[in-house]
Order: C-alpha cells, then structure tokens, then sequence
C-alpha cells in the first residue's frame, strides 16, 4: 500500500494514544480493554472525521475549490469537523442538515449545532429525513458556481473512498503502536455508521496481513446491507491505495442489534455504556455513535465472544459535544 502518494493535510500532531483501561477491564471482568483514542485528533473537539478530511480537504484544495459543501444529521459530528478544516484552510462551507428523527432540528441547539454557528458556516439548510441529499448538495454547488465560485461536495460522514484512506491509515499506525508497544490486539471493535472508519479499517488491518479480526457495530442500518456496503468502500479504498489483496467477505462482520429502536434513539445499554466509561475511566462518550458502539463491545463481552485473557481495542471515534446536546439521554 502506498498511502504516501496520495495527497495529504495534516490535522494532528503524531498519533492518537492506545490506552490501556484497567478500571473499564475490571468492572467487565476481562477482556483487557484498550482504547485509540481518535476523540484526541486534531480540529474542533477531534473525533474520526478528522483522519478523512486529511485526505478529501487534500483533494479540494488541489481542485482549486473555495468553498465546502457537505451534509450530516442535526446533531452531525462530520458537519462540525468539516467546517473546521475549512476554516484552517480558509475555505467556506456550506451544511445540509437532514432531519432523520422528525421535528429533531432546532435553530438554537446546543452541541454541534451550536458549533456550526461559532465556526461561522456559511449557511445552515434542514431538509426533511428522506431527502435526496446529493441532490441537494448539487442545488447549492450549482447556485455557487453561478456566482463565480468554485465548490467542492464532500459526501455524508466524508465515506467515499478516499475518505476511508483515513482509516486505512490508521489501521497502519495501531499495527506500528502495537509492534512498538509490543500490545498483542486479539479484536477491534468500531462504530459503523456512513462506513468510512469500519471500512478503512477492514482495508489497512487486512492488507497489511495483521489477521486481526474487526467487529463493526452499526448505529443505524441493518446487518446484511451494512456488511455489503462495508465490503465494497474497503475494496475501493485497498485499490485506491494500490493493495492488490482481495478482501474476503466474511472479514467484514457488523453487529446491528445494538441501534435500538433507530439512528441516533436512546437505548438503555447506551446509557449504561456512557456511564461505566464516564464513571470508571473519565471518557466521554457520545449517545449516537460512540455509546451505542461501548454497548455493543460490552454486549460482545456478555455473550462471551472474547477470551477473557484476550486483549480488545474499542477505537473512541469522538462524538463527545453531542452530549451537551442530549443530557437527558446520557443521564437515563
Ligand atoms: C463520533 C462518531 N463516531 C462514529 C461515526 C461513524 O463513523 P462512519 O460514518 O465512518 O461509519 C460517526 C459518524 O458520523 C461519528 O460522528
């Protein structure tokens, strides 16, 4: 794999922390649990997009593009970081909010939406759940172009391929921090939502030959639709890193019975999940991603899927100031 050839910003100092968490292990009663600390990358509050926008701000700004197109749900971590890097770069970025959860969007939110109107977007749309969001993003583009401008549309969750180059990446710093560490890792667990960071991930441990297996938990579609998608991006993002190792089908597994009644809806074992991180390690995590992804690590855990004398790595996507946005939620 030649990730060195592909244009590249750089959004954060070195690599994130591989911790290891004794209280979290303990309290589960093994595995060993560590965590990759992406909720410490670089831009506004960090957090998985980070790693992509490396890559897809690389490629706008070799377009020449002065302004930033993309779109994310109401509470969009992807919204927030994307406009961050267009700020670094001094580019304008334009957001596309859809409205899954009917009426969710409100103008004076706190979290993310608070942040997009710190962060200065230049403008803020909602659209009903359901929207044809490309299509949306083209409209503005167009009205953008009309007026001498130069736009570039990033996609929902930065998850194309050259998006998940970000994760393939980081699949090649865990296996460096593991060899240098000499931290044997049994399992990954990740979110997987747009796709991007299980399928760069999927992409980097597989092509880098690490037989480490991955285990996404999808916090909104369903198992068999998800795993297909998953399989295809990482196929994408291998060729387009040159790797020449077909991935098998069956490294790709996503678990789904931890979205609960819906994308970004409470469950309990959410709530549980915020708590024990919150309350024996002192990490935040978020309701819609990252806390459905601990319940479903813990919920491995229950059933018995690892070794107790194993060692599991949660990678901690970010997500944290949608918290502030759903208190009630975090505190059950
Ligand atoms: C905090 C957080 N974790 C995980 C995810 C899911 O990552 P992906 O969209 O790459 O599947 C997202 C997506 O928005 C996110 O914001």
């Amino acid at each position: 794999m030649h990730l060195s050839k592909i244009a590249r910003r750089r959004y954060t100092k070195g690599a994130t922390p591989i911790e290891f968490l004794p209280n979290l292990t303990e309290e589960l009663g093994g595995p060993r649990i560590h965590i990759k600390r992406d909720d410490l990358l670089g831009l506004t509050s960090g957090g998985n997009k980070t790693r992509k926008l490396e890559f897809l701000m690389a490629d706008a700004l070799a377009q020449g593009a002065d302004t930033i197109i993309t779109t994310g749900a109401v509470q969009s971590n992807h919204c927030r970081l994307t406009l961050s890097a267009a700020v670094k770069e001094g580019l304008k970025c334009h957001l596309l909010i859809e409205e899954r959860v009917k009426d969710s969007y409100s103008e004076g939110a706190s979290g993310n939406n608070f942040l997009f109107h710190l962060l200065g977007a230049a403008s803020i749309t909602p659209v009903p759940g359901g929207t044809d969001l490309m299509a949306g993003m083209q409209e503005i583009a167009e009205k953008i172009t009309a007026n001498g401008g130069t736009p570039y549309i990033i996609p929902g969750g930065g998850s194309n391929a050259l998006g998940a180059l970000g994760y393939l990446s980081c699949a090649e710093e865990i296996l460096s921090q593991s060899f240098d560490s000499g931290l044997d890792i049994d399992h990954v667990v990740c979110s997987s939502g747009s796709g991007g960071t299980h399928a760069g991930l999927v992409a980097g441990l597989h092509g880098n030959q690490s037989g480490i297996p991955i285990t996404g938990i999808s916090v909104r579609a369903e198992k068999v639709p998800q795993e297909a998608k998953i399989l295809d991006l990482a196929q994408q993002a291998a060729h387009l890193a040159g790797g020449h190792l077909e991935i098998p089908a069956d490294y790709v597994v996503v678990r789904d019975e931890f979205v609960g009644p819906g994308y970004s809806l409470p469950t309990k074992e959410m709530t549980e999940a915020i708590q024990i991180f919150a309350r024996t390690e002192g990490i935040l995590l978020d309701p819609v991603y990252t806390g459905k992804t601990a319940a479903g690590l813990i919920g491995l855990i229950k059933e018995g899927a690892f070794d107790k004398d194993s060692d599991v790595l949660f990678i901690h996507t970010g997500g944290s100031p949608a918290l502030y946005a759903y208190q009630a939620e975090a505190l059950g």
